[in-house]
């Protein structure tokens, strides 16, 4: 089996026992105010985790509960990063909006993610050069070219309290999209980025398991991710800016603009 199928197949199952467990009454712990961990997150953890250390028992694991595995005599030039069910907010309430998300690392690049959303039965695959896939049919990051022609999602860390300007950032792209989306699944929403639905992504705070699947997705789709300020993207660093490329330079000028211009009325910005 290859990597991308095992990955492939790993992301599968462990969505699948997501759907099992959806609609039924878990027991639900905080790790913050309002940060939740149930235990589908923790059963689909072990379950992936079970999967990497029976086929690659060598290589390094950072997954989301449990944290960077030590594996001292391993090889630290394969990582695999998983977040085993992102959007756990939006699961606990029965919100279907939520998948698993697996990338591997090597040698401090991505060449393999994977994101699988259970409710929609969508796999979202890509390997380092070799494009992105949506159920097995190539997929490309949408040609809107203009901001005002955008759909454009973002979403707000747990500790958005502690933190400045996210609130203005969403009012200055507010009012200068056509729609701005939060769906709760940071993961759902790079692939959707990548297959076009979405024609860009902006968050802070996130962590490399967030983001790194949808990296490569959106990268292999034709997309651009950056930083804010446009330099390349960590996905051990944040904010991310992640777009179809073409209305990049539109989100970073604006998200590096100090203030919100808000104009008096939304159609003085069309015009
Ligand atoms: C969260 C989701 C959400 C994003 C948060 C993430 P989790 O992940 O991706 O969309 O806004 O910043 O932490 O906690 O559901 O795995
Ligand atoms: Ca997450
Ligand atoms: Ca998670």
């Amino acid at each position: 089996m290859t990597m991308l199928n095992f990955a492939i197949e790993t992301a599968v199952e462990a969505g699948k026992l997501l759907l099992d467990k959806a609609g039924r009454k878990l027991d639900v712990s905080k790790k913050g105010d309002i940060n939740l961990v149930t235990e589908a997150d923790i059963a689909s953890e072990k379950l992936i985790i079970e999967r990497i250390k029976s086929y690659y028992p060598k290589h390094t694991i950072l997954a989301e509960e449990s944290g960077e595995s030590a594996i001292s005599d391993g090889d630290k030039l394969w990582k695999w990063i998983i977040d085993p069910l992102d959007g756990t907010t939006n699961f606990a309430h029965g919100y279907p909006c939520f998948a698993v998300t697996i990338a591997l690392e090597y040698n401090g690049e991505i060449v393999i993610g994977v994101t699988y959303d259970p409710t929609r039965d969508e796999i979202f695959a890509a390997e380092k050069g070799s494009g992105a896939t949506l159920n097995g049919k190539r997929i490309s990051v949408s040609s809107t070219e203009k901001l005002a022609d955008a759909l454009i999602v973002t979403g707000f860390p747990y500790d958005f309290v502690k933190r400045d300007g996210i609130v203005e950032n969403l009012l200055k792209l507010l009012f200068k999209a056509r729609g701005v989306r939060r769906d709760g699944s940071a993961a759902i929403d790079m692939a959707y980025v990548a297959c076009g639905r979405f024609d860009g992504f902006w968050e802070e705070g996130l962590n490399p398991w967030d983001v790194a699947a949808g990296f490569l997705l959106i990268k292999e789709a034709g997309g651009r991710v950056t930083h804010y300020d446009g330099s390349p993207f960590s996905i051990y660093k944040s904010p991310i800016l992640a777009t179809n490329g073409i209305i990049h330079e539109e989100m970073m000028q604006i998200l590096n603009e100090s203030k919100p211009q808000i104009p008096k009325s939304k159609a003085e910005t069309r015009i």
